[in-house]
């Protein structure tokens, strides 16, 4: 009897030899092959109902055969493998690292503990973003539910205490650049209206907005994945991140998408027409 290498090999033969046929033909091939499945399906799904009454030890046997297995899998009459935990949440966390590495961050596994909570590290850029726990919330774990529906909790493995508890206003990204005098950034007339001005000192990226005589001073980094945020459409004092559409009040920096989480100011001052801002607070 054929194995079933050779039985796919066949199908696989007299596909090939259709897919070149004008496609009338090919609608009447895949036609007829869609008949006879339909008339399969029906058969086995009677069987299998029929078996189930009689004897479950024999439809077990029966589908211990290769070739039954493939069949029935082909007509959705028995459920596919289940892949260990472990490999679901690879898979999980291989579909999200592109976004993360796309702003420098990654994801790492730490410990899968049965039966309902998987615990992660969020690293590189990600692991210090104000915005960790909702990347955490957002991408990562809802990638990890939708393949493991069992995992109902998912938890960030600290690389340091600020990781599960996010306050923006304690953390400073200019840590190792921090000066508590103010600094001219621009003109005033530099600064327009209904836009942002980005600025850089000492390597650090600011921008700017001005409302009338008031001018606002945020690090250029959107809460969400730190992306530049000067690129974003202002539009009624709000800015929209370019990169996952995050938005922002520039009056005060506030984050209209996710109000856990806001920009980081900067103290501003204006004096003979100069911007001049503070980087400590
Ligand atoms: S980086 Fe994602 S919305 Fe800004």
């Amino acid at each position: 009897m054929p194995n079933l290498e050779e039985l796919v090999q066949e199908i696989n033969r007299f596909e090939a030899i259709i897919s070149e046929w004008d496609e009338s033909q090919r609608c009447v091939a895949v036609g007829l092959k869609r008949a006879i499945e339909a008339l399969h399906k029906a058969a086995l799904t009677s069987l299998i109902k029929n078996l189930k009454q009689e004897s479950m030890p024999a439809l077990r046997h029966a589908v211990a055969d290769e070739v039954v297995y493939a069949v029935l899998l082909y007509h959705e009459l028995v459920k596919p493998p289940k892949l260990p935990l472990s490999q679901r949440v690879e898979t999980a966390l291989e579909e999200v690292r592109p976004g993360l590495k796309s702003h420098n961050g990654d994801v790492e596994l730490v410990a899968i503990k049965p039966p309902d909570t998987v615990e992660i590290r969020l690293i590189g850029t990600c692991s210090s973003c104000p915005a960790s726990t909702l990347t955490l919330s957002q991408g990562v774990e809802q990638a990890i539910k939708n393949h493991c529906p069992e995992i109902t909790k998912v938890v960030a493995a600290s690389n340091n205490p600020t990781v599960n508890n996010v306050n923006v206003g304690l953390i400073s990204p200019f840590s190792s650049k921090i000066t508590s005098t103010w600094i001219k950034v621009a003109a005033i007339d530099q600064v327009a209206e209904f836009s942002v001005l980005a600025v850089q000192f000492a390597g650090n990226s600011l921008i700017l907005h001005r409302q009338g005589a008031t001018v606002k001073c945020y690090r250029n980094a959107c809460a969400h994945l730190g992306s530049p945020l000067e690129k974003g459409k202002v539009e009624n004092g709000i800015i929209t991140c370019p990169s996952h559409g995050f938005q922002y009040k520039l009056e005060t920096g506030e984050c209209l998408t996710a109000p856990d989480v806001s920009l980081q100011s900067y103290p501003v001052k204006i004096k003979d027409d100069k911007v001049f801002v503070k980087l400590q607070n």
